[in-house]
């Protein structure tokens, strides 16, 4: 049993049980990344879940969604307070099962993952005040210079593995940016905590 998904109601718990167990089956049989749907850590999950709780964004943008387990805690909380929540995937047959996975989980009204590149979809999105940014660890900065002009002043984003893995180009540009305060949390795989400026 995993405890964080107790957090869940009846309806999204055996979704996000389903998920983590197929995420880690795939990581235990060694298949590499690409073929793996490589959902955040049930901790970071409850983690989002519980900043989303605290900060209440009305609008949440994540990017990169692959099948949906952690939009699944983003949107959660966004159902508590009436908040919204945009996913992003660039594979297709992802975007269909994420959006399915949501429906599963009865948070479709909440939330609806978009297809394409997370860059090109946050052009059409403003006042973002969460996003999560969980794509390719190469393309980081790329991703944070195309949202981050739609990002409310004194909104956050949220960036997973600045610990498991290198992303010290990225680390190092958001530190000489004067528009963001950032912090490297050293949580799970590591979440660099980053706080626009107004
Ligand atoms: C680490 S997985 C995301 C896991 C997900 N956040 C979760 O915890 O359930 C990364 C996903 O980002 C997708 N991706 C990669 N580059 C992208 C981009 N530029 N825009 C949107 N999605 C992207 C990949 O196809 C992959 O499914």
């Amino acid at each position: 049993m995993v405890l964080e998904h107790l957090l869940a109601d009846e309806r999204a718990r055996p979704v996000l049980d389903r998920l983590h167990a197929l995420d880690q089956a795939q990581r235990q049989a060694g298949l590499p990344p690409g073929q793996r749907i490589r959902s955040v850590t049930p901790s970071t999950g409850a983690f989002l879940y519980a900043t989303a709780l605290a900060l209440r964004p009305a609008r949440v943008f994540e990017m990169g969604s692959s099948v949906g387990y952690s939009t699944i805690w983003l949107a959660l909380a966004a159902r508590e307070y009436g908040g919204r929540v945009i996913g992003s995937e660039l594979r297709p047959e992802r975007v269909e099962e994420a959006n399915r996975h949501l429906r599963e989980a009865g948070l479709d009204a909440v939330a609806e993952i978009r297809e394409g590149d997370a860059a090109a979809i946050a052009q059409a999105l403003d006042g973002l005040g969460l996003v999560f940014i969980d794509a390719e660890k190469d393309d980081y900065t790329r991703l944070f210079q195309a949202v981050i002009d739609h990002v409310l002043p004194g909104g956050l984003l949220l960036t997973d593995n600045v610990v498991s893995h290198d992303c010290s180009d990225y680390l190092a540009f958001l530190r000489q940016r004067r528009d963001v305060t950032t912090v490297t949390l050293p949580f799970e795989r590591g979440i660099e905590w980053t706080v626009k400026r107004w």
